[in-house]
């Protein structure tokens, strides 16, 4: 058998896992190799997906080193110490920023080609992080930003009109935390605008969507109050990217890129619509903001910018 999808997932833990799943169930490469810390840990999680070939077909799934993700085409980075109930993506910048140093320097090393996708919180900062010090071009490194809000969005704006999550047009942009912003101005039920608009027997009702807003931006807290992490959803977030990258679809999504100038904003990492394929981050599509959104993005730029200021790199 040839090898020639070989994805790296660095984190064996909840979130690489269920990335892991996701890309295996999906048959969406035919190699992953799981770094981490916990090598016997990463063996286990390997033996068991790998006991499931019966019902997906031949893949490989191992544990490794980084030497072994040289073949890789796509790493992601996923390591780093969680959330703790109550605790804010932002406050766990410090820890995680000084293992991104070591992970940035055996990337560099090891497969120095590879597109990055990183899922480690905060998301936007350390996407941030590891463009600045790993020596690829920025565009190889994208963070998954606002694409888990943005579905989040989706669904709960399925479930208020009763529709398919999939007819729901509706973005999150800004930093993957307390400041984003949802852009009501574009966003549309199978093309109708839901601002101002009766759809499906439901009256536009601008509290209930502030309310649901609420809950897109809570999600993570009511999430790991309950259960301790987020997974699940992410894991399909980053088997989606993962797919849009090895296809070079040019999907549009909202990721976590590097601002030069876009919006007024540069020097800082955080979601806008952005072409996704082969070479990670592509063009920029420019979605027209009306005025309080695209305060609302400043103000979001304006909360990273301060913590990455705070960091010394
Ligand atoms: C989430 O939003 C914790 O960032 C993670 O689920």
């Amino acid at each position: 058998m040839l090898y020639q999808h070989t994805i790296g997932i660095i984190g064996a833990g909840q979130v690489g896992m269920a990335a892991a799943n996701a890309l295996f169930q999906q048959r969406i490469a035919n190699e992953l190799i799981l770094v981490d810390l916990d090598r016997n840990r990463a063996e286990g999680e390997a033996m068991d997906l790998m006991h499931a070939q019966g019902y997906v077909g031949r893949r490989r799934v191992r544990a490794g080193d980084y030497a072994d993700l040289a073949q890789a085409q796509i790493v992601i980075v996923t390591a780093g110490v969680g959330q703790r109930p109550g605790e804010d993506r932002l406050s766990l910048l410090n820890r995680n920023a000084a293992v991104f140093r070591q992970i940035a320097e055996q990337l560099d090393r090891h497969a120095p080609e590879a597109i990055l996708i990183i899922a480690s919180n905060p998301v936007d900062v350390l996407t941030y992080v590891m463009q600045t010090l790993s020596k690829r071009p920025h565009e190889q490194v994208i963070g998954t930003g606002t694409m888990l809000d943005t579905t989040r969005l989706r669904t709960l704006l399925a479930e208020h009109y009763m529709v398919d999550p999939r007819s729901v047009h509706a973005l999150i942009l800004g930093e993957h935390g307390d400041s984003e912003i949802a852009v009501w101005s574009h966003a549309n039920i199978g093309g109708t605008p839901i601002c101002g608009n009766s759809i499906l027997g439901k009256p536009y009702d601008p509290a209930q969507m502030d309310q649901i807003l609420t809950q897109v931006r809570r999600a993570a807290e009511e999430i790991i109050a309950r259960k301790g992490y987020t997974n699940w959803a992410i894991g399909l977030v980053l088997a989606h990217l993962v797919r849009t990258i090895q296809e070079d679809q040019n999907s549009v999504l909202p990721i976590s890129v590097r601002l030069a100038g876009e919006y007024g904003i540069e020097d800082v990492c955080l979601s806008i619509p952005v072409a996704v394929g082969l070479r990670g981050a592509g063009g920029r599509v420019p979605i027209p903001l009306n005025d309080a959104e695209r305060q609302a993005l400043t103000t979001s730029a304006e909360t990273l910018k301060r913590c990455l200021h705070s960091l010394d790199l």
